[in-house]
């Protein structure tokens, strides 16, 4: 009997640490984030997007190009909760069909846009104008609109964001093994949440475990960066993006298949929790409602979810081929 438990106890552990992601190798960036060279992520109304303009975006692109979003967005269930935090359980996926100049993102951000545009956010892209290659990356990304000027970048392209001692996953980190389609999957998990005690915004890993219960301090953006976000965020997101230049074509979102196919196909946020400043976890319905500008080239399925514990999730993405 207790052989017996023994043998399914090692083969949980293994099934868990086959299922565990490790960062691989940094690539240290050389290419510095020229001005509107280099876009950040899209926030904003997101459903006015509507490809060519970049609608709500912080950064322009060099040029004309278009960016295409598929996720959830939540103000709360009463549309004014002063959120603390976000976190989700994304899938990770490879995806080599991203051209030279385009990029395709999945990321969840903590905003404030009632006085100027400020947000933090963290995910994992392809973006080979950045890396050079087509690995799937992290990044964490932040913007402010302290004293009058808006400021911001990914990574460490610039001050801001500051890389915990013990951090197990830094920015611009490639991500190994990725998902199979139909097979197994692969997923990281990472939270954003408002430090009670410093008022900065923290970046946890909880994938791997790690001495903070349970989870990883991978860095901080310290509250001085910025204005309104720094009492509180009004908008928490889910986000699928990709953008890409005119003379391209749209490159996988997700797993390069639509939301419909679900799980172990389609790409999937979930174990949705919002934070709010009282110490709540919302890990059930809380008013999110989904933005899609271009259904037809990416799209998302319901909200999936009821109020039992981790269970809300949904499914985004689309193939590549996506013309403007
Ligand atoms: C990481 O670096 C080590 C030491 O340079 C090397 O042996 C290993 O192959 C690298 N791993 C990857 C995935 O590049
Ligand atoms: C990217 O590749 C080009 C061509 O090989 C090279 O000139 C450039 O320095 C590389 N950039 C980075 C960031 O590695
Ligand atoms: C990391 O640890 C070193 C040595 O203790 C310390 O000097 C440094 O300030 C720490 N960095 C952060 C970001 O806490
Ligand atoms: C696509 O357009 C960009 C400018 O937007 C240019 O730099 C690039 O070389 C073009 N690519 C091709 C394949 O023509
Ligand atoms: C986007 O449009 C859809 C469909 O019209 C709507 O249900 C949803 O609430 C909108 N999302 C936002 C963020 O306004």
């Amino acid at each position: 009997m207790a052989a017996r438990i023994l043998l399914v106890l090692a083969v949980m552990i293994s099934y868990l640490s086959s299922c565990l992601i490790t960062g691989q190798n940094l690539t240290r960036h050389v290419v510095k984030e020229k001005g509107s060279e280099i876009r950040g992520p899209f926030i904003g109304d997101a459903n006015k997007s509507s490809g060519r303009t970049t609608g709500g975006s912080p950064i322009k692109a060099a040029s004309d190009g278009y960016t295409h979003v598929a996720g959830y967005q939540s103000k709360g269930a009463d549309g004014v909760t002063a959120w603390h935090g976000v976190r989700a359980k994304m899938s990770v996926w490879k995806i080599n069909d991203v051209q030279p100049l385009s990029e395709s993102s999945a990321y969840i951000a903590a905003i404030s846009n009632s006085d100027g545009l400020e947000y933090v956010a963290a995910g994992v892209h392809v973006y080979p104008r950045m890396h050079n290659n087509s690995d799937l990356r992290f990044f964490t990304y932040w913007k402010t609109t302290k004293d009058g000027t808006m400021k911001g970048c990914y990574n460490d392209y610039c001050p801001g964001f500051v890389i915990a001692n013990g951090s197990n996953l830094l920015p611009g980190q490639a991500l190994a093994p990725l998902s199979d389609y139909g097979g197994e999957m692969r997923y990281i998990t990472i939270r954003i949440k408002k430090d009670e005690k410093t008022g900065d915004w923290s970046l946890y890993r909880e994938d791997q475990g790690g001495p903070i219960g349970g989870m990883t301090l991978l860095g901080w953006w310290p509250q001085s960066l910025f204005k309104s976000l720094s009492e509180r965020a009004n908008v928490i997101q889910w986000t699928g993006e990709v953008n890409y230049q005119d003379n391209e074509t749209g490159p996988s979102m997700g797993s390069g298949h639509f939301s419909d196919e679900h799980e172990g196909k389609a790409a999937s946020f979930s174990e949705l929790y919002g934070f709010d400043g009282l110490g709540l976890i919302y890990n059930n319905y809380y008013g999110a409602i989904p933005f899609v500008d271009k259904p037809e080239c990416y799209n998302i399925s319901p909200w999936y979810g009821s109020s039992v514990k981790k269970s809300q999730y949904f499914f985004y993405g689309g193939p590549s081929g996506c013309s403007h």
